[in-house]
């Protein structure tokens, strides 16, 4: 098969993630005799200093034109001490989750067996734990308008905004994964509170109905963001608001012992972008002890569901779990001091694969 990837290293430790996740693409590819062609285009606060846009036009077409974009992270601290700053690397990736429909993010929240410990949760509160947060990504208050700041400067705001067809097309996806997993959707939203979410429940119960063989529960954000840390094994998809669902992955990444864990796949009308959930962690960048998992497993989740090659994406991960049984590990999960850098855990994952 041929497979056509954009890659968007991005900043901070985004370069040195996003190269073990495409050594690790190659070396599938080699053993499984695809053929890959690659591009790498700027995105975020490089593309600022580069071209004066976050998300150049280039970057777009080649994203377009590809089957699949690889995304490392953006953000940088120039930006973030800057209140005023006219443009922010954060808008680079709203801008290509919006231009390219990515209406889905889907984040899988799983243990792996050999890192139980690393939890700051009780390993038999955690162990086990497999779920699926399903967060709309190009809604809410992330892009409602009006957004800014009254003429005296003295008051800001934003607008949360859905409307009836953004809530559908997400709950049904939340419903079409439940189908092929344990057949609950958890609805996660605030209907006490926000209009906006009186309008996800409403929709949700007309939709509720369409599933009588999956189970359907409604549960309040702040309820949900303690029964994610105090009892995570009783979910199995749950599908959220933009706003609450970038919390509570966040939050989720605990169970698993690091946040360098996480992958993503963000979906929608155009090409789908894989990306790790963690940011740019720009204190680490060009240190080589960034944890690349989180990126590696990102291209599994996009030979899954870019190209449906099970097998691949399946051999990734059993390679992850190898090199964790094997303490072949970033600092940040490593015992004992005996950390390995970034890309001697890529360079062993890739040998594990050939
Ligand atoms: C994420 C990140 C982004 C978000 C930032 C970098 C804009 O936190 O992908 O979760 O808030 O969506
Ligand atoms: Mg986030």
């Amino acid at each position: 098969m041929k497979l056509n990837i954009a890659v968007l290293p991005g900043d901070g430790i985004g370069p040195e993630i996003i190269s073990q996740a495409l050594k690790v693409t190659e070396a599938i590819c080699d053993k499984f005799g695809h053929d890959l062609v690659y591009e790498h285009a700027l995105v975020g606060a490089c593309a600022i200093d580069a071209v004066g846009n976050p998300y150049p036009d280039a970057t777009h077409e080649l994203c377009m034109s590809s089957d699949a974009v690889l995304f490392g992270a953006i953000g940088s601290p120039k930006y973030d001490n800057d209140p005023t700053a006219k443009v922010r690397p954060e808008q680079g990736l709203l801008a290509m989750r919006k231009k390219l429909g990515l209406y889905a993010n889907i984040r899988p929240v799983t243990t792996f067996p050999s890192l139980v410990h690393k939890s700051p949760l009780r390993a038999d509160l955690v162990d086990g734990t497999d779920f699926m947060c399903i967060r709309e990504l190009t809604g809410g208050i992330y892009f409602g308008r009006p957004q800014g700041r009254s003429e005296d400067g003295r008051t800001a705001y934003d607008t949360c905004v859905y409307t009836v067809e953004e809530i559908d097309r997400i709950v049904r996806l939340a419903y079409k994964y439940a189908e092929q997993r344990r057949k609950k959707v958890t609805i996660v939203d605030k209907a006490n509170i926000l209009s906006t979410s009186r309008l996800w429940r409403q929709e949700a119960q007309k939709i509720e109905k369409e599933f009588p063989h999956i189970e359907t529960e409604y549960m309040f954000v702040d309820n949900a963001a303690m029964q994610i840390i105090q009892w995570p094994k009783r979910f199995d998809v749950m599908v959220t608001e933009n706003m609450f669902g970038d919390i509570l992955t966040d939050e989720a990444s605990v169970i698993t012992g690091s946040l360098g864990m996480l992958p993503s796949a963000s979906i929608g009308i155009h090409t789908s972008v894989f990306e790790p959930i963690h940011g740019s962690y720009p204190q680490a960048a060009g240190k080589n002890i960034a944890n690349p998992l989180a990126t590696i497993l990102s291209a599994a989740l996009m030979f899954e569901y870019a190209f449906n090659l099970q097998e691949e994406g399946q051999l990734i991960r059993n390679a992850v779990d190898a090199s964790l049984a094997e303490g072949i590990v970033t600092e940040d999960i490593a015992e004992n001091g005996k950390a390995c850098k970034t890309t001697e855990v890529g360079q062993w994952i890739v040998e594990y694969i050939l």
